[in-house]
């Protein structure tokens, strides 16, 4: 049943199939030629030149999923590569690009954009073939934009992730059929392994730090994460222009690369029947209508609510299959009230689920940590340097840059307090307008993910 979603009851929602490393139709070596030179071509700011000559190729040689997915990695890095790898951005994608991107995305149920699956799911090889690919010491990246051993680390570490949390879909679906059973012990001994799974993660999650240097992402990496959706500051007031040669395309509008694009973390949502409210959305979740939802996926274009849910609107971001996986297990979760039925009667079975939630709250801290270390701080200092070296960014940013030169220098980044600090920092940086890749106010809709992860719990103590 795994299969029918596209998903590895080995590597989760990672490819059964590895990624290819190259196409293997020579029909398409042009485009392998662009992607292997891509870090060059940027560089040397030849990537548009060599695109807008490139022909319009056929996406009839592409035979088996894997060469689909392929052909969508290699075009969404150059598409990107191309909106954002000049002086300022290009609002216009050549047929060269628009027009076999669009076809692939289609195929594979995608947005025709660099998403978690084009740089992380479908972009890596092991290093060695017999040996697991949740090991960091056993991957590698395909495609980059920069070269930097920063950016494969970046994308790596989502990898082992999802390789390492891949066999808790299988464990959290026997949990549910327990429990649907009354079979407490069961769905007890699935949440022990789940919490213990969870907190390997975390683990992993921390490792980002070994390799990938904070000034490096946010200066050099993270620009060609961005998205086309209310980017007019960074230059596309429209968004971007797919030319299919029609005459009838219109602007695209499409959120930037983010990790809110992975299943897993949403499987385990679901699976522990957490909520994600809309952005700012404080109620409690017993006066709230369930964003979670069986409006769902779908329901996000037929009704849309009047506050936007980012986290539903990440799944039209994922591969099509893996977004109805989503749902579908979302229409049968039910271990949340089957803990809340037990919650007098049966006390290691609370404590299992308890230790899950709290072990889920622990990565999402860990990763406001990560947020603040990676986009806040460095965001301070850019601001700092234009400050120092132009007058009329002082002007700009004088009310603000007051504020920042009164902070501490450097904060405990890998505390559990610093995630209630985060907010605080955002905002005195005078960087409360900062937005992810995706589009999020940062801080404060992480912090809102991170609180609703702890709720169920909360409300018995
Ligand atoms: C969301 C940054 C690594 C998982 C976000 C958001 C930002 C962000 C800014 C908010 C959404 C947006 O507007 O894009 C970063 C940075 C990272 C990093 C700077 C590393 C340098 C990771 C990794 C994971 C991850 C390795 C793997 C689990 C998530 C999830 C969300 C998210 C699940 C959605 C919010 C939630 O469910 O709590 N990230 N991220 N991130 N990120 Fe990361
Ligand atoms: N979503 C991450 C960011 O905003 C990649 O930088």
């Amino acid at each position: 049943v795994l299969a029918d979603y596209g998903i590895s009851p080995t590597h989760g929602f990672l490819p059964e199939v590895l990624p290819l490393t190259r196409l293997p139709d020579p029909y398409y070596n042009k485009w392998e030629a662009i992607a292997a030179n891509l870090q060059a071509l940027i560089l040397s700011k030849r990537l548009r030149g060599v695109v807008d000559r490139l022909p319009v190729l056929s996406t009839i040689g592409l035979e088996h999923d894997a060469e689909w997915r392929r052909a969508y990695s290699l075009l969404s890095f150059m598409a990107h590569g191309y909106i954002w790898g000049g002086d300022s951005p290009s609002d216009r994608l050549p047929p060269s690009i628009a027009v076999p991107l669009l076809k692939v995305s289609q195929h594979l149920e995608v947005p025709p954009v660099a998403t978690y699956a084009a740089v992380c799911l479908w972009n890596f090889k092991p290093l060695f073939v017999d040996e697991d690919i949740d090991n960091l010491e056993n991957l590698a990246t395909l495609n980059t934009f920069t070269g930097a051993l920063d950016e494969s680390w970046f994308y790596l570490v989502s990898v082992a992730m999802e390789a390492r949390g891949a066999p808790i879909i299988p464990l959290m679906l026997t949990a549910i059929a327990a429990a649907r059973q009354n079979d407490a012990v069961t769905v007890t001994r699935c949440l022990s392994t789940f919490a213990e799974r969870l907190d390997d993660l975390t683990t992993l999650l921390h490792r980002m730090h070994e390799s990938c240097d904070p000034i490096i992402f946010y200066n050099r990496i993270r620009p060609f994460l961005a998205g086309s959706k209310n980017m007019a500051e960074a230059g596309l007031p429209n968004g971007v222009l797919y030319e299919e040669g029609s005459g009838t395309e219109t602007y695209r509008q499409y959120a930037g690369g983010s990790n809110a694009q992975s299943s897993l973390i949403q499987f385990f949502d679901i699976a522990l029947g957490i909520e994600h409210r809309p952005t700012g959305d404080k109620r409690g979740r017993a006066t709230t209508t369930s964003a979670n939802g069986p409006s769902g996926r779908e329901g996000g274009h037929a009704s849309p609510s009047p506050k936007h849910n980012f986290i539903m609107e990440m799944r039209r971001y994922m591969p099509g299959p893996h977004a109805r996986f989503l749902s579908d297990v979302q229409a049968v979760a039910n271990i949340r009230e089957f803990v809340e039925e037990h919650r007098a009667d049966n006390r290691p079975l609370c404590i299992a689920y308890d230790a899950c939630l709290a072990m889920l709250s622990a990565l999402r801290d860990k990763h406001i940590a990560i947020v603040t270390r990676y986009i806040v701080i460095p965001s301070r200092e850019v601001r700092a340097r234009s400050r120092s070296r132009s007058p009329e960014a002082t002007r700009r940013n004088r009310v603000n840059l007051a504020t920042v030169s009164r902070q501490p220098q450097g904060i405990a980044y890998d505390a559990r307090g610093a995630a209630a600090d985060a907010a605080e920092q955002q905002k005195k940086a005078g960087a409360s307008n900062l937005k992810g890749t995706g589009g999020t106010a940062l801080i404060s809709f992480l912090k809102q993910a991170r609180d609703e992860t702890g709720e169920p719990a909360v409300e018995e103590w």
